[in-house]
């Protein structure tokens, strides 16, 4: 038997037409190598830089404190952490000040300019800085406990390589605490500041279980961002134990 599914609304289909429209889509249209130069001048110069500021000014930064600091992701059960794509360092901050006392913090970034942010800001013996791209990452298999992504792999045109490396590098049953752009209106606006894509929840939690992380618990950093479906994907993810 086949079920119908429900035919979208008229009201849906125009926000859909209107977030296509908007939506940046120069990510698909160059070549993988090609949008990577471009990604790290983005983020090497001077929007790069402002993301320090522009993150505490959006709220993405306290928020993403908050959820840490609450235990809502509670990163102080791990002892190996590892933060790809830790740009000057919003998430790694409260890594820093909420992982269990002699945790070890490895930050990865593809952008040197980046990494060199996070290193004058944060100078914690807790933290390796590392210079790496998410689809090829220099670590061993089952290297890390837990790994965090805040706002990174809507710079994948295809999510599946960077999600393989992180749960390559996870440890079975490690967690995977996971932030992107949604495909909602709010996205698409910050795809073209970003230069980045945007993603759809099914079609997220699909590419994560095709590369053995199953998702466990959607996050949201509010009861106002739940109820009105702000924020973007936030879910921490485990890697399936074999
Ligand atoms: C929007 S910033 C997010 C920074 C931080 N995680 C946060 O939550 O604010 C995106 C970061 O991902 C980095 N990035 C983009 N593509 C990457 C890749 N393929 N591998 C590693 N890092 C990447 C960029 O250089 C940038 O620092």
């Amino acid at each position: 038997m086949t079920v119908s599914r429900p035919k979208p609304s008229a009201r849906s289909r125009v926000v859909r037409s209107l977030r296509k429209l908007v939506e940046f889509k120069g990510i698909h249209r160059t070549h993988a190598g090609q949008y990577r130069t471009r990604i790290r001048e983005l983020y090497d110069g001077p929007q790069g830089a402002a993301i320090r500021f522009s993150s505490v000014l959006s709220l993405h930064d306290p928020l993403v404190g908050r959820m840490l600091g609450s235990g809502q992701f509670d990163v102080s059960r791990f002892g190996n952490v590892l933060d790809v794509g830790s740009g000057s360092g919003q998430i790694l901050k409260y890594l820093i000040r909420y992982a269990r006392p002699g945790a070890h913090i490895v930050a990865c970034d593809l952008s040197y300019h980046m990494l060199r942010r996070a290193r004058q800001r944060f100078a914690s013996s807790k933290v390796a800085y590392v210079a790496a791209d998410i689809a090829n990452l220099p670590f061993q298999d089952g290297a890390f406990d837990c790994v965090t992504c805040g706002w990174v792999i809507e710079h994948l045109a295809d999510p599946t390589p960077g999600l393989k490396e992180m749960a390559r590098v996870l440890k079975p049953g490690g967690s995977l605490l996971l932030m992107a752009t949604e495909d909602t209106i709010t996205g698409a606006m910050s795809s073209r500041t970003w230069k980045c894509r945007t993603y759809n929840r099914q079609e997220l939690q699909a590419a994560c279980e095709s590369a053995g992380l199953v998702w466990h618990k959607p996050l949201w950093f509010t009861s106002i961002h739940r109820a009105l479906r702000l924020g973007g994907i936030l879910v921490e993810a485990q890697k399936v134990a074999q």
